[in-house]
């Protein structure tokens, strides 16, 4: 175990660099949140960085001592991929080493205090590539746990290492609902399964067989759980061991149509037919609770369990109603807490006592903070604890107090202690003091403004994001950056996809304005986008730009350019047929939609019947139909700005096809344009070498057309 603080390291080596280039902001360290072990004395995280000059990747675990502050490598081994705190003392782990003695492609767990990693001892090995341990210490002594793999439908666990490679690569299918983000649905479903360890005090050892809890319940569907690309936060165990609980899809229901989730609890000794809903469709107290469920968590008492729970059946974006149920109640008495909240929280932590509820939740561009007591009525009204920020995950620690990681537009991670009340009584680290490629960032970067528009009472609001060296009596090109979904938000958050800060430093005033759709100012600005893709957002983007136009002198809109993603991408293709296409002088598309018509070809039907207001085949491609009406293509004629596209192959939420037809149709009416695609990659780019190319050859175009550069091509 070393030692040395990392935080002097690397302060040591610091170039005197400010902007922020794409290299830097790719290889930088990224963190994952920081865990805390449960005496409060040192909490857990992960870091990795890349070096485009050996094109190789770091990774290793650190420790922060939550006393003194101090930071150091508490391992550089890549085994361990999971650690759990349970056993006698509050530094016993037990890990997940994500390889195995056998070398048969499953993996291997190990328990150690984690003051001395080296004295591990191997538990045992488990035959697939299980993940999302989850453990408690019962009161024998021995441990009972969780984790997820793939299972056939007979329910043995699935290891693609060992399984016999069929002669013909045909895939056959009887129902819709084929493929997902990017990869084709195959008969092998996630599963959770539940393992015993038995001997107290360090001598462990695997008993039996793992109880496999969700194969096998099925109707229209079969359940999965975790749901297909989800983790770990869809199953919870008790604190004492006893009881589990995991969500699944709506059985009843055909996947490809509805969002609706069921969440199931069943004995951790029993099995699949002893699995009971908690929120069947119609069985609670509220009849309108019908759609996609997340985070079931039982309380620290073990007497209740949490969960949020959407409306819609058939929408993905509705508003999370945040649930109670009582684990020994009969029908478990489902209550909610601050039902009418005008927020939509996603992610949720119990208090010590099982009294409050700390939830995570989208609010005015950042996702803040709120503690919810078990005595919140309807019209409860909570109020946030944290203010700047995205929340990557909050900890209780053992004064009541939160362990929070967050990241912010100018800091990939920021760890900080705060009080219920709001108070913050440490700050133990930001990745913009201590990174070399992060030197010189700062709040003083970034500002917002609220402008108003057509569409809704509220004003909207927009993120600045200043270049290096910013000097308000000079101007700079505007880059308008539209986000996706459409139902999302442009946050105060660091983003190793779409960094503002990196655009801005190529010489740009980045506007990221928050049109209707978005996602923290009410549900109602959220939902009023549904029948109206190519109006409403619209019509706010051009308010945000006639405001940035007419206010802010130092930003030069007569040389700005548009870009976005997904929903941003479909709007970017929008804006070039309408007048707005015009105000800028070059365009870039990521991975959007070109034809309204293809919607069709996208995997997640329930996504399309509601935006568009009802299926493709009730509302048909004639005038009228949000299909027909909202789609670029029938102004392909108005066409004219240079536009950059970018499509994936591996992309199954927008094919392919849609960036290709977009490049055919720009080439062959004569706008300059430029395709590109990787093969290797999805909706998004993530391998860091493909992500620098992206940046590279979209700041070429965009500096080109912008007059920031003085290359004599955009290429
Ligand atoms: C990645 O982290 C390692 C370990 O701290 C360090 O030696 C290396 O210089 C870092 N690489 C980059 C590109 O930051
Ligand atoms: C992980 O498992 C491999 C294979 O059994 C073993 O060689 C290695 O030492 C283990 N590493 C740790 C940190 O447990
Ligand atoms: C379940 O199915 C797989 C794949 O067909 C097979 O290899 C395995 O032996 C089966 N398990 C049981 C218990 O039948
Ligand atoms: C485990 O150790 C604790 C104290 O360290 C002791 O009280 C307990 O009896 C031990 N349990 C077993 C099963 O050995
Ligand atoms: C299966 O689904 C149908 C509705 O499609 C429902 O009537 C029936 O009760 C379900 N059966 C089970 C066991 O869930
Ligand atoms: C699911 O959607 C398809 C396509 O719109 C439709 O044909 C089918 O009737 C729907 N099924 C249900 C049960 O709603
Ligand atoms: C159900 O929960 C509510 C709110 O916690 C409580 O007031 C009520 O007494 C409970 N009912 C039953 C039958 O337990
Ligand atoms: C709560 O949010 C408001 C903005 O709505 C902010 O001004 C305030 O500082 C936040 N409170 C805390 C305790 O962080
Ligand atoms: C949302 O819209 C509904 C229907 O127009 C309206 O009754 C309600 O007051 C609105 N809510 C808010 C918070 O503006
Ligand atoms: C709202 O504003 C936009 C942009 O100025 C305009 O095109 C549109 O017609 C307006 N809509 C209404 C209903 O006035
Ligand atoms: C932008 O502002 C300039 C200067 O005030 C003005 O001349 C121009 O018409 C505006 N552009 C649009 C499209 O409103
Ligand atoms: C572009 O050319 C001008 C004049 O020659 C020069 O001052 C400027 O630094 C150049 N900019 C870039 C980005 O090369």
């Amino acid at each position: 175990m070393k030692t040395q603080s990392l935080a002097m390291a690397v302060l040591a080596a610091l170039p005197k660099v400010l902007a922020i280039t794409p290299e830097e902001m790719l290889s930088a360290n990224r963190y994952s949140d920081a865990v805390p072990n449960p005496s409060g004395e040192f909490a857990l995280f992960t870091v990795s960085n890349y070096s485009f000059e050996t094109g190789e990747s770091a990774s290793w675990w650190n420790k922060l001592d939550l006393t003194t502050g101090d930071i150091s490598v508490w391992t550089t081994s890549t085994d361990i991929s999971e650690v759990v705190f349970v056993g006698p003392n509050p530094t016993s782990i037990i890990y997940v080493n994500g390889t195995n003695a056998e070398g048969d492609g499953g993996i291997s767990l190990y328990s150690a205090d984690a003051n001395s990693l080296e004295d591990a001892t191997l538990i045992g090995s488990l035959p697939a590539p299980y993940s999302g341990l989850k453990a408690v210490q019962t009161a024998s002594g021995d441990i009972h746990f969780l984790v997820y793999t793939k299972a056939y439908p007979n329910g043995t666990a699935y290891n693609e290492a060992l399984a016999s490679t069929p002669r013909s690569t045909g895939r056959l299918y009887n129902t819709i609902y084929v493929r997902h983000w990017d990869t084709w649905l195959t008969a092998e479903k996630n599963a959770v399964f539940g393992g015993v360890i038995k001997g107290a005090n360090g001598s462990y050892a695997l008993a039996g067989e793992l109880t496999n809890y969700v194969t096998g319940i099925c109707n229209v569907t079969c359940a999965e759980s975790p749901y297909d690309q989800s983790d770990q936060s869809d199953y919870d165990i008790s604190p004492d061991g006893s009881t589990v609980v995991f969500l699944t899809k709506d059985t009843s229901l055909p996947l490809a149509n509805y969002t609706a989730d069921v969440i199931y609890v069943v004995p951790f000794d029993g099995t699949k037919d002893d699995a009971t809903p908690i929120n069947a469709r119609g069985s609670t107290s509220y009849p309108d609770a019908q759609g996609a469920a997340t985070s079931p968590r039982f309380s620290p008492s073990g007497k209740h369990i949490a969960y949020f729970q959407m409306n819609g059946i058939n929408y993905e974006s509705d508003r999370n109603i945040l649930y109670v149920a009582d684990v020994d109640s009969e029908n478990f008495n489902v209550t909610s807490l601050a039902h009418d909240w005008d927020r939509s929280p996603d992610s949720l932590v119990w208090a010590k006592d099982s009294e409050t509820i700390f939830v995570a939740a989208p609010d005015l561009g950042r996702e803040r903070i709120f503690p919810i007591p078990l005595s919140a009525d309807d019209s409860y009204v909570p109020k946030n604890i944290t203010n700047e920020g995205v929340t990557a995950g909050f900890y209780v620690l053992p004064d009541d107090s939160l362990l929070v990681s967050d990241s912010k537009i100018w800091t990939s991670r920021d760890i900080y202690a705060v009080t219920p009340e709001g108070e913050v009584t440490k700050t133990y680290f930001q990745a913009n003091l201590v990174d070399a490629g992060l030197k010189g960032l700062g709040p003083e970067d970034v500002s917002e403004f609220y402008f108003s528009t057509n569409t809704s009472e509220i004003d909207q609001q927009a993120w600045i994001v200043y270049p290096e060296g910013f000097d308000e009596s000079k101007t700079y090109p505007l880059a308008f950056i539209t986000h996706g979904g459409p139902q999302g938000a442009h946050f105060n958050s660091w983003s190793t996809r779409w960094n503002f800060k990196v655009w801005a430093d190529q010489g740009y005033v980045v506007i990221a304005p928050n049109p209707t759709a978005s996602s923290g100012w009410g549900q109602n600005l959220t939902d009023a986008i549904q029948g109206r893709w190519g109006s409403y957002p619209y019509w706010d983007l051009v308010h945000a730009w006639q405001y940035v136009n007419s206010t802010l002198k130092y930003v030069d809109t007569a040389n700005g350019i548009e870009a976005g993603a997904s929903f941003g991408g479909y709007m970017t293709n929008w804006i070039q047929g309408h007048e707005m296409g015009r105000w800028f002088k070059a365009l870039v598309t990521h991975d959007g939609s070109t034809s309204t018509l293809n919607q069709y070809a996208s995997e997640e039907l329930w996504f399309m019947n509601h935006d568009f207001s009802g299926p493709f085949t009730e509302q048909g491609f004639k005038a009228g139909s949000p299909y027909y009406d909202w789609n670029p293509l029938l102004h392909v004629d108005q066409w004219a700005t240079p536009h950059f596209v970018v499509h994936n192959e591996l992309d199954y939420r927008l094919p392919v096809s849609e960036g290709i037809l977009l490049f055919n149709l720009l080439q062959t009416h004569g706008v300059p344009s430029r395709l590109l695609s990787f093969p290797d990659e999805n909706h998004w780019v993530l391998n860091r070498e493909n992500s620098l190319v992206w940046h590279t050859e979209i700041f070429k175009w965009i500096n080109y057309y912008s007059g920031i550069s003085n290359a004599t091509s955009p290429y």
